[in-house]
């Protein structure tokens, strides 16, 4: 689903100073409440908050509460381990400035407070009259988003007695309810909302200035996290857009070159930080292929709002006009034929942001925001491309007043899991070696199963809000709150009665008799592949389509809730460089996946022993890269990293462009049978002469494993020879070993493939070898992450394209740092997903889930 080639080079010490100056400026009238302390403290961005009781009306209906359980993943103790519980309506007053808009933002850690219990507070709060929250329940959001805490932010207008007042009370429905409160910001904003134009009517202006806002999301497309206070002075966060691209294409992210200069002004900083103007997402190089594709992120919102969606754009590379010209879809309607940039905002580098209001009904499926951006291709411009720099999406209050939507309900899948945490034993600690096979991991892999499956399963992302940031979980759009009764809308009950109504509307249901004619009738003929699973057969689906399908041996160990999960995370998993579900069929006991079909096969039959014709440089580049962005995307695509524990030439499927896609990512085991502690321990899994030396060692496996195993493709992909051929000396046996004896002897070049005899120009060689020998590293620390890989192999193909100047803007300090950060040192289980071989696979799959802490 991502390219997630975050190539950070960043002027961000300007936008610093920059902001320090405007900080100040603006903290005057600003509250933060760290609601129950008594002491002013600040917290880990050095915020400081202040305690909360001189701004009760009332202290009588309230107690100051300490939080009896500290959850790893809080970013900060501040403001969440302390809080104020009311058990009547209580509220603050705040005196603010009359004429601004203010953010309040309220921070809610739902755990154990004076031996309340989480589960019960249930409450509604109103700001000036706007109804904020109602029968919210903070354990079931935070439950369903599997976050450790919500945000949540909003924006108000200007209140004209310059007296905010902010209600908690406990909702009247549910016995024994109570409402709290961690954190508490009230503060005033610049007035950075216009009136915006209601799609499809554009003599419709929705008045979006006297409206109170809730914001559900906001990204920085193509770029990363942003922190408050790392924001232009406005304290917001910004996200990472890629966990919510859809479909296959994900475009391509990138950086403001050195020699583009942003234009960016005072006038900009209350729109967005600079960072978030000098990266972009585009559809890629390939004209041709946008040229019939969209460029699609898809969110999931309340039905029955109005919603804001904020464009912001920054051309970063055309300086013409009609050179990039895209038109834009808010939820399928077109929004604005012909967006044109470098026309909109007069040049290069100048900033900008444009403004589309839709409503959302609550029709099944409107619940799902819509945006996507599609070349326009009538225009006739230069490139058929599309640029988005950053987004954002506001939601107005309706004509009651109120923002409020209902609470999330957590998915089946995520109550089971719950319950099997419930079984296990308590973790003994954070520290979870567990594949080493302790039955005392069993508990941490429980728990990281609800996570994991979890992860898919969110709704009501609200950005700003429940932070998927450094520390939050995969924001993808989760499960409806509807999925049964939509299931049953749709008419497939019997289909989806097992899955989410997400993967039932992201992936396609066949039925059997349509598996059955394209296969022609299972027959023994069609069949490409055996794998753990059951059969696979090559067929034809809609005519002509051709598709690998996987069905499930009847008496195979993996049962239905594998089916299930598969289902339910490939169906999200989606990137170009992954071999991808297009559907399923459940019927009479039938379990069948239906896979894209990769008309080359695998990467090694093009290799060696093959009478096909040897790769060349150039294509054997840009297959290394490919599979290179498919395993980064799952190392770090996701707020957790999957790891695919069996990289190697066979793993690597080709389609009939020569688009390399690692394949068959899937056959992960969650459900029960994850609780199986020896299965899950003692198979070392994996193909000999690929496998990681420590893992084996230490049985300790982290995403540098797959590095190593790439390491050896590379290798493979360089001299043309197994990963492990025994008929040769034995020093000469595994690829791995011989390759790096002779890279340090630098007689490497004597065992390149003869086809690629003096077509590769040195400085490609050498840092193709280079990498490929630090892939190899004995210590996984001392490989490169995935990312680095990529850039590496990238700066390869500059190289060997043009030899005498290479284009690449960045050198390897600016972009490897921010990569090599962004998968460490986060406080979070890592999930990893067992992962096959290719279609004809023997192998059984399992799934592993470690700690990186126990690195
Ligand atoms: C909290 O309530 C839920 C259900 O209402 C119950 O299952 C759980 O055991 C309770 N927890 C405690 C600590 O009392
Ligand atoms: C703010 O940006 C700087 C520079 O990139 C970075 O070092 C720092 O960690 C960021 N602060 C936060 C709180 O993210
Ligand atoms: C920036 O410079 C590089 C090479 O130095 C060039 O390829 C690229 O087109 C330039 N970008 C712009 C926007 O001028
Ligand atoms: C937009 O189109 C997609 C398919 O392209 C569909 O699944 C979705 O329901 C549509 N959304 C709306 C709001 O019509
Ligand atoms: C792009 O999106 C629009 C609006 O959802 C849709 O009408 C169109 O068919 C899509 N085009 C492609 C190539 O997917
Ligand atoms: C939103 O609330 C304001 C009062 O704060 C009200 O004036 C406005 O009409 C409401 N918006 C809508 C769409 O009803
Ligand atoms: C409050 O929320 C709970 C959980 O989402 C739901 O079961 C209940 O029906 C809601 N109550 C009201 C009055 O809306
Ligand atoms: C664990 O796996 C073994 C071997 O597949 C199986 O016989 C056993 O029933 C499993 N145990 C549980 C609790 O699933």
């Amino acid at each position: 689903m991502i390219t997630k080639t975050h190539l950070l080079f960043s002027l961000i010490l300007f936008s610093f100073l920059s902001n320090v100056v405007f900080k100040t400026e603006a903290s005057a009238g600003s509250f933060l409440l760290s609601c129950g302390s008594t002491s002013s403290d600040a917290d880990s961005d050095g915020r400081t908050w202040e305690p909360d009781s001189k701004y009760l009306e009332t202290q009588d209906n309230s107690m100051p509460s300490t939080a009896e359980f500290q959850d790893p993943s809080l970013p900060s103790t501040i403001p969440y381990m302390s809080a104020r519980v009311f058990t009547a309506p209580s509220s603050y007053k705040f005196s603010i400035s009359l004429n601004d808009r203010h953010w309040v933002r309220l921070h809610f850690y739902p755990t154990s407070y004076s031996g309340l219990n989480a589960t019960d507070a249930f409450f509604s709060v109103v700001a000036g009259g706007v109804t904020l929250l109602n029968n919210f329940s903070a354990y079931i959001t935070a439950e369903a988003l599997t976050q450790a805490y919500i945000i949540r932010e909003f924006s108000l207008v200007p209140v004209p007695t310059g007296q905010l007042s902010l209600t908690f009370t406990p909702s009247d429905k549910h016995d024994g309810s109570y409402a709290f409160i961690n954190g508490i910001e009230v503060i005033p904003m610049p007035n950075v909302f216009q009136n915006a134009m209601l799609v499809g009517f554009p003599d419709q202006p929705v008045d979006v200035q006297s409206s109170n806002l809730q914001t559900m999301y906001r990204l920085n497309v193509g770029g990363q996290y942003i922190s408050p206070v790392n924001d232009s002075g406005l304290t917001r966060t910004w996200y990472d857009d890629s966990p919510y691209l859809f479909g296959a294409n994900m475009g391509i992210s990138f950086e403001a070159g050195k020699n583009v200069t942003i234009q960016y002004t005072d006038e900009q900083k209350p729109a967005a930080p600079l960072d978030v103007y000098s990266s972009a997402r585009t559809m890629g190089p390939e004209s041709t292929v946008n040229a019939n594709a969209n460029l699609t992120w898809v969110f999931q919102v309340d039905g029955s709002f109005m919603y804001v969606v904020r464009f912001h754009f920054c051309e970063l590379d055309m300086t013409k006009v009609n050179q990039r010209v895209f038109d834009i879809y808010v939820n399928n309607q077109t929004a604005q034929v012909g967006a044109d940039v470098i026309l909109w905002s007069g040049g290069r580098g100048i900033p900008m942001y444009k403004d589309f209001a839709v409503f959302s009904t609550e029709e099944p499926g409107d619940e799902m925001l819509w945006v996507a951006l599609h070349p326009t291709v009538s225009a006739r411009p230069e490139y058929y491309d599309a640029i988005l720099n950053g987004l954002e999406i506001f939601k107005l209050n309706d004509s009651n007043a109120n923002l409020a939507g209902p609470n999330p309900v957590p998915s089946p899948m995520l109550i089971k899991a719950e319950e099997m945490r419930e079984f296990a034993p308590p973790r003994s600690n954070g520290n979870a070696e567990v594949i080493g096979g302790a039955a005392g991991g069993a508990a941490a892999v429980g728990l990281v199963a609800a996570i994991c499956i979890a992860a898919y399963q969110r709704k009501k992302k609200v950005v700003g809000a429940d932070a998927a940031g450094p520390y939050g979980w995969l924001p993808l759009y989760g499960s409806s709150h509807t999925t049964t009764s939509k299931s049953t809308i749709s008419g497939k009950s019997t289909a989806s009665s097992h899955l989410s109504s997400l993967a039932v509307s992201l992936c396609r249901h066949f039925s059997l008799a349509e598996i059955k004619h394209g296969t022609k009738n299972f027959d023994e003929s069609q069949v490409i592949g055996v794998g753990g699973f059951g059969k696979v057969y090559k067929g034809v689906i809609d005519g002509s389509t051709k598709v690998a399908i996987k069905r499930a041996n009847p008496s195979s160990e993996q049962g239905v809730n594998e089916f299930q999960t598969e289902i339910e995370m490939l169906s999200k998993l989606r990137h170009r460089h992954l071999v991808s579900l297009i559907g399923y069929c459940e019927e009479n006991d039938e379990m069948i996946l239906v896979y894209d079909y990769m008309a080359f096969g695998t990467l090694r039959e093009h290799l060696y022993k093959t009478n096909k014709p040897p790769l060349s440089w150039k294509q054997r580049l840009e297959i290394c890269i490919g599979a290179a962005r498919g395993l980064h995307y799952l190392h770090t695509g996701a707020k957790y990293t999957i790891i695919h524990r069996d990289v190697k030439t066979t793993n690597i499927l080709l389609d009939d462009k020569w688009v390399a896609k690692v394949s068959d990512f899937g056959l992960s085991k969650t459900g029960p049978d994850m609780m199986n502690q020896s299965h899950v321990s003692t198979v070392v899994k994996g193909s000999f002469g690929y496998l990681d030396p420590e893992y084996f060692r230490r049985q300790q496996l982290t995403e540098k494993s797959d590095v190593y195993s790439f390491g050896v493709v590379l290798f493979e992909v360089l001299c043309a020879r197994p990963a492990l051929n025994p008929s040769l000396p034995k020093e000469q046996v595994s690829l791995a070993d011989w390759a790096l004896h002779c890279q340090k002897k630098g007689v490497l070049e004597d065992i390149v493939d003869p086809h690629l005899k003096g077509k590769i120009t040195p400085e490609c060689f050498k840092k193709f070898a280079e990498t490929a020998e630090k892939c190899l590293s004995d210590h996984g620390l001392d490989r490169p992450s995935m990312g680095d890989v990529l850039w590496n192999l990238e700066y390869c193909l500059q190289v060997q394209e043009n030899p005498d100047g290479v284009k690449m803007e960045k050198d390897d300090s600016e972009t490897n740092a921010p990569m090599a950060a962004s998968s460490s040192d986060i406080e979070m289980y890592h999930a990893t997903l067992g992962l096959g071989a290719g279609g004809s696979s023997d192998d059984v799959i399992f799934s592993q889930f470690i700690n990186p802490k126990g690195r």
